[in-house]
């Protein structure tokens, strides 16, 4: 069997399904205390005073407060705005803001204890819409509650609006969503002297690495971060680790004791960040033939109370704003700005599915203006090899812009499942959405990075693949397995993946942005051609058989290993300033289709079909790669019809799976997914990046569907049966 383009059994699946695998609750240290976290309920004021109730018994509870820390407050990103506690004197800036920690032997002492904690506080008027945030009448940022903005311009909008026939303009709105991992966010955290040990369900090991050296002013192997069997992550485990572990870890210094912090449901869902909700001003001229001429785009996203990892999510958002399209004028600003929301941050697609609703709404209703069909009005405006985006980029390789839509068409032209819903008050309707998702750090990201992997021959004779990237459900260990296997000419069982831990593995960069195939892949291959190499060298010099590899690690000295380093594709030019040149070194492209029935006496919406043909250039891990696709499709249609995260004054309303819901079985149709191969050159066997891109273009698709079927602008999301009626009695928001 060869071993790639094959689908061996999951390396973790026996562990995971027989309940062997430790995820960070299982893990009971001897004499650990539970830790819990004191929140705010207000989302914008002044802490006056923490008081502790004197009427309770504080003799085996440990409360720390900012005033414990010894090193600067903050939370180290990227601007380092975020408080690990808010200090007395200090601002509150969100409802469930960690104010105070307090930890105890029992889980149900520590929670008691909790609720003997107040907090005095002033209130302050908070800011919670876009609007509002835009209007600046209240400053809770700068001069114009802006945390960042960009801005991409290609050719002269005004030449390109003045020469269109047809100009359409739209307001589109998203609203947040929550990633719903299975498994909340939990650290356990201990100190031996100086030296502080981590171990938690974590997507980015050296991310919460670096917040502890900045908290704790430490040097780096005094840090240790250890990832713990991660159940789900999507981009909420990305930034939301390094603050529950700076509390874990100020806990466990204070007792002097081994601190477990798991969240439970309602916390997570309250206090751990979000999809980004955005809005979005798009403005499209074209001729009466259907070619596009202009776009305009003004993104604006609700950052919340901190900047957090905003600028980067609003980077790929106006990145992706241009689409597949070919457009001769195109200008593209975007904003983050500040509210008194929990932080928004990173969720699978980071920024891309806000913009690609967006503009694929607006191509939807372009083909109409112009009486085409979405495929020919796609098909007529797409990009091909050699077109330039609105970045300035030149398309050198890999465009399957035409493959894509190929495959979706040839799906649609055989028969669907049967039809789902029943009844006589159905209409039914039919939408379409085309996209492109750009892998890895944006321009020279991926350069600064310098992603690292090691391959090491252990005693056994095995191979072991170290590396930072994290398993967090994906199927990385077992897609670099069959990487460094094809790579080295051994079979998959002679791999093994190390557990990811900041004092075993080098820095590969964050399991996040599609990277970890594409990227830390291609590194891990090329590490494990080079460890080969050294194996059957040795063998040679000291006359061993070089396929008896344990001989040879019994005969070395020191272990052999190899380290690569990654380096991106020549050629790669890019502008921070200007905003321009090549944003990815190569894009995978998608093309979604989805039939809706809409029930004209509830307003509920049943897909019952969704065909969605995804470019990932090659499929390491064909069933692997299948399922990304599947769960990546899933979250887009329940962030389109179901997935609706309530906020009264900044607080989370529905902090629970029975009120926060997110499609089940139930709810999910027979997806289609449709594997298209184009393989990009740089890539480990042609692969792309494949975890965000099916997240993109689905909610547009079922926008689109529903606008067919009941003929009203469906310009928002969720399109709960609510928003649904509000539309059709002509209600905007
Ligand atoms: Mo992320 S949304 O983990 O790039």
């Amino acid at each position: 069997m060869p071993q790639v383009g094959t689908s061996p059994p999951r390396v973790d699946g026996l562990a995971k399904v027989t309940g062997a695998a430790l995820y960070v609750d299982d893990i009971q240290p001897p004499g650990v205390l539970f830790g819990r976290t004191v929140r705010s309920t207000v989302p914008y004021a002044r802490l006056d005073a923490i008081e502790l109730d004197p009427d309770f018994d504080w003799s085996q509870v440990t409360v720390v407060t900012a005033a414990d820390l010894t090193g600067p407050n903050v939370i180290a990103l990227i601007v380092d705005d975020q408080p690990a506690l808010v200090p007395v004197g200090g601002t509150i800036r969100h409802v469930d803001e960690a104010v105070a920690l307090v930890a105890a032997p029992s889980k149900p002492l520590a929670e008691e204890a909790r609720k003997h904690v107040r907090l005095v506080t002033s209130p302050l008027e908070p800011v919670f819409s876009i609007e509002d945030a835009l209007e600046a009448k209240v400053l809770l940022h700068g001069e114009d509650n802006v945390f960042k903005r960009f801005e991409i311009n290609k050719g002269d909008i005004a030449v390109g609006f003045a020469e269109a026939e047809i100009v359409i303009e739209g307001t589109y709105r998203t609203g947040a969503q929550e990633q719903m991992y299975i498994e909340p966010q939990g650290v356990i955290a201990s100190w031996e002297g100086e030296t502080v040990r981590l171990i938690g369900s974590i997507q980015c090991p050296y991310y919460v690495h670096k917040a502890l050296k900045a908290l704790y002013v430490l040097a780096d192997e005094q840090v240790i971060v250890t990832q713990a069997v991660t159940g789900g992550g999507f981009g909420g485990k990305e930034e939301y680790p390094s603050m529950i572990s700076a509390h874990a870890t100020l806990l466990a210094r204070k007792a002097g004791q081994t601190v477990k912090l798991v969240y439970e449901r309602d916390e997570d869902v309250a206090a751990t960040t979000k999809r980004h909700p955005s809005r979005t001003i798009h403005r499209l001229g074209f001729m009466k033939d259907g070619t596009l001429l202009a776009a305009e785009v003004d993104v604006v996203i609700d950052a919340g109370a901190y900047a957090t990892l905003s600028e980067v999510v609003l980077s790929r958002a106006v990145l992706h704003a241009g689409g597949p399209y070919k457009i001769p004028h195109v200008k593209i600003v975007g904003r983050a700005v500040a509210t008194n929301h929990p932080p928004h941050g990173a969720f699978r697609g980071f920024g891309a599915p806000q913009t690609t609703f967006a503009y694929e709404r607006q191509i939807a209703k372009a083909a109409q203006a112009v009486g085409q069909d979405p495929f020919v009005f796609r098909r007529h405006n797409m990009y091909h090899l050699g077109d330039v985006t609105a970045t300035g980029q030149v398309l050198r390789e890999s465009v399957a812009t035409e493959e894509v839509l190929d495959a979706v068409e040839a799906a649609l032209a055989k028969e669907g499942p049967n039809p789902r819903a029943e009844g006589d008050s159905l209409k039914r309707g039919r939408g379409v959405a085309f996209y492109n998702h750009g892998a890895g750090f944006t321009g020279s990201g991926e350069e600064r990075l310098k992603g690292q992997a090691t391959l090491a021959l252990l005693d056994d004779g095995r191979f072991c693949v170290r590396s930072s990237s994290t398993d967090i459900g994906q199927g990385a260990q077992t897609t670099f397995g069959q990487i460094a296997a094809a790579a080295a000419g051994i079979s998959p069982d002679q791999i093994v993946v190390a557990q990811p831990s900041t004092d075993n593995v080098p820095d590969s960069g964050p399991t996040v942005a599609s990277r970890t195939c594409m990227v830390v892949g291609h590194v891990v291959g090329q590490a494990a051609a080079q460890l080969m190499e050294q194996v059957q060298a040795y063998a040679k010099a000291n006359d061993l058989d070089p396929s008896d590899r344990v001989a040879v690690a019994a005969h070395s000295p020191s272990e052999l290993q190899a380290t690569v380093t990654y380096r991106p594709p020549p050629g790669i030019v890019w502008d921070d300033q200007t905003y321009s040149g090549d944003a990815y070194p190569v894009f995978g492209w998608a093309c979604c289709v989805v039939d809706v029935a809409v029930d004209t006496d509830t307003l509920e919406v049943t897909i019952e079909r969704c065909v969605h043909a995804v470019d990932v250039g090659k499929a390491i891990n064909p069933r692997i790669v299948q399922g990304q696709i599947e769960g990546g499709t899933l979250q887009a249609l329940g962030w389109a019809l179901w997935e609706s995260v309530l906020y009264e004054n900044g607080r989370v309303l529905n902090q629970r799976m029975t009120n926060s819901i997110i499609p089940t079985s139930i709810e999910a149709p027979e997806l289609e997914a449709i594997l298209v191969e184009v393989p990009y050159s740089h890539g480990p066997h042609g692969a792309k990046g494949v975890g965000e891109i099916p997240m993109d273009g689905p909610a547009a698709a079922v926008a689109n569907a529903i606008e067919q079927a009941l003929g009203i602008a469906t310009d928002e999301l969720p399109l709960l049966p609510e928003t649904l009626d509000r539309l059709t009695r002509g209600g905007g928001k």
